[in-house]
């Protein structure tokens, strides 16, 4: 059976959909399934961030053809592992559960690695820089995903 990992920020146009992107790209897809969404519905429908295509593109990514969503309940029957980018949205998302089965889902990102911070930041109001840096990081947690799976 395939394994189904749920990437999770705030707007789902920033950080999540480098991460699904990033994630499918280490994982096999016959054995993994890889989405995202954000706990707010703002941009639902949309395109990622074009800051977050123009980053994925430079490492050779084309995350274009993902569409915004919410996070919906029936995201914690549908999917094994649910990572948050930030605390924050580790608080929304377990705010959201109705047992203790699907709280386990629900990790913390860069709980995967050993690194000097614990959250993605959000870049949405950042400059370049912040997205080269958000990529790292996400890049980083999953490879530690990918060789776990
Ligand atoms: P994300 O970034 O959570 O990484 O997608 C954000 C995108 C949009 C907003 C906030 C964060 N917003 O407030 O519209």
């Amino acid at each position: 059976m395939k394994t189904k990992v749920l990437m999770v920020c705030l707007g789902n146009i920033c950080r999540s959909p480098l991460a699904q992107g990033i994630l499918q790209s280490k994982v096999d897809a016959d054995k993994v399934t890889v989405d995202s969404c954000g706990t707010a519905g703002y941009h639902v429908g949309k395109r990622p961030d074009p800051r977050s295509i123009e980053v994925a593109k430079k490492h050779g990514l084309d995350i274009t053809e993902q569409r915004c969503r919410q996070l919906s309940v029936n995201d914690f029957d549908d999917y094994d592992l649910i990572f948050a980018m930030d605390k924050s949205n580790y608080a929304d998302i377990l705010a959201k559960t109705r047992n203790t089965e699907h709280a386990a889902k629900v990790k913390l990102l860069l709980n995967e690695i050993s690194i000097e911070t614990d959250e993605v930041p959000d870049p949405y109001y950042g400059g370049e820089g912040g997205f080269e840096y958000v990529f790292q990081l996400i890049d980083k947690a999953c490879e530690a995903i990918s060789k776990k799976l």
